[in-house]
């Protein structure tokens, strides 16, 4: 599951110049499955609308410390305690001194200090700001407390000028949401390589020869070893699906394209996972006009077979295949587990109830290298990715 589901976070919104970047990392909060209520000081407010952050949040913004007439609870506590998650971003110098001195003179400083949640401070601001000893000094202090830091990043300022202050990327600041939020963080450091999809072989120039393979099973497991904080690339065959978030998605057409980018990505790699559908033959020959009606015999030969090669190749990194078999062949999966070097093999009938290609479960049967078989239950294709990367994880140990 994405670590954002179903989280309330509030998003800090101060006055700088970058406010406009968290209308961006409020979609990103609520395309993970986030709810998310913004809190806007009155600064941000000369900066960009309430009403922006009230449509992409799909909640009131909250900007008033003495709010309506008529409420028993006050804004503040009631935000504190509703937010498993505060996100102050961008933060001013202004607010940073602020919360260092537990200041609580507006609606989002009182909500800070009031609340129990795991904060997370994005800081922008002119280089000179960031860099003066008084913001460093009151920063430190935030940091030794256990606030959270993402940026500020080195780049081209407001200001035009170059220096330290940038807002930090998106990404970054989702990245850091989601080690906080995320309990399994078990790729870290590690380089994680995942193929998906489907290869196609050109017959002539108009056909190929292909298979139904969507690519959900790999862009799931590539996803969720994000999510656990692996540096992930995925290789996919064509597929509508859209890129995973935080995920370097390299696209191929051909099985010698996809042989080509794995084997350089699995030189650097730690772990590849094969969930890719690789054709396992081609046409003998390209026809370099289109075929006619009367040409019906083709003539097929092997494709390379990339999971054998990296096998060979593999050393004491980790090698996880996919079987995809009608019939549930144990037997033959586990025979391809040796023949291929492998250290897991994920065997999956497309034909079967709950399985296969254009849908979103699947059920598997997980095998290791000593012969033990784990079938799984038909789950979610992110649940089934779970469970592979759970295995890996105690592999990895
Ligand atoms: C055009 C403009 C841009 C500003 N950009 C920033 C900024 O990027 N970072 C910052 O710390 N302050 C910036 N400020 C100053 C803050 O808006 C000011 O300190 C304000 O009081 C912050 O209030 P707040 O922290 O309650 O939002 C900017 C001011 C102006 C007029």
């Amino acid at each position: 599951m994405d670590p954002l589901q179903n989280k309330r976070i509030i998003v800090g919104i101060t006055g700088s110049i970058a406010a406009y970047k968290a209308g961006e990392l409020v979609r990103e909060l609520k395309r993970g499955g986030a709810e998310v209520k913004v809190v806007m000081t009155e600064a941000a407010q000369e900066f960009v609308s309430p009403l922006t952050f009230q449509v992409l949040s799909g909640n009131p913004v909250y900007t008033n410390l003495f709010g309506p007439e008529g409420r028993w609870d006050p804004e503040h506590i009631s935000l504190a305690q509703w937010g498993e998650l505060v996100l102050v971003a961008p933060a001013t110098a202004d607010i940073i001194s602020k919360l260092s001195l537990g200041l609580a003179g507006d609606l989002l400083t009182a909500l800070t200090l009031a609340s129990q949640a795991t904060i997370i401070v994005c800081p922008a601001m002119n280089s000179g700001m960031w860099e003066n000893p008084i913001l460093q000094s009151n920063s430190k202090r935030l940091m030794e407390l256990g606030f959270h830091f993402v940026g500020p990043g080195y780049g081209e300022l407001a200001s035009g000028k170059i220096g330290k202050g940038r807002f930090a990327q998106i990404e970054e600041i989702i990245g850091k949401i989601k080690e906080v939020l995320y309990p399994k963080r078990n790729l870290l450091g590690k380089k994680v390589v995942v193929t998906a999809g489907r290869t196609e072989e050109d017959l002539d120039p108009v056909r190929v020869l292909t298979n139904r393979s969507s690519g959900r099973m790999g862009y799931s497991l590539a996803q969720v070893a994000n999510w656990r904080g692996g540096e992930v690339t995925l290789i996919s065959g064509p597929s509508i699906l859209p890129p995973p978030f935080g995920v370097n998605l390299q696209r191929v057409r051909t099985t010698q394209e996809m042989r080509e980018k794995v084997k350089d990505t699995f030189r650097e790699g730690d772990i590849l996972v094969m969930a890719a559908a690789v054709a396992d033959f081609k046409p003998q020959s390209l026809h370099q006009k289109k075929l006619s009606r009367g040409e019906l015999s083709l003539k097929l030969e092997p494709t390379p077979d990339i999971l054998k090669e990296m096998g060979e190749i593999k050393g004491d990194k980790i090698l996880v295949g996919f079987a995809l078999e009608t019939g549930n062949s144990l037997d033959r999966a586990k025979r391809k587990l040796e023949e291929k070097n492998l250290d897991l093999i994920v065997l999956n009938d497309p034909t079967q109830e709950g399985a296969g290609f254009e849908v979103e479960s699947n059920v598997v049967t997980l095998i290791w290298r000593d012969g033990r078989t784990e079938p799984l239950p038909k789950l979610p294709k992110l649940e089934v990715a779970e469970r592979i990367w759970d295995r890996i994880a105690e592999i990895l140990k």
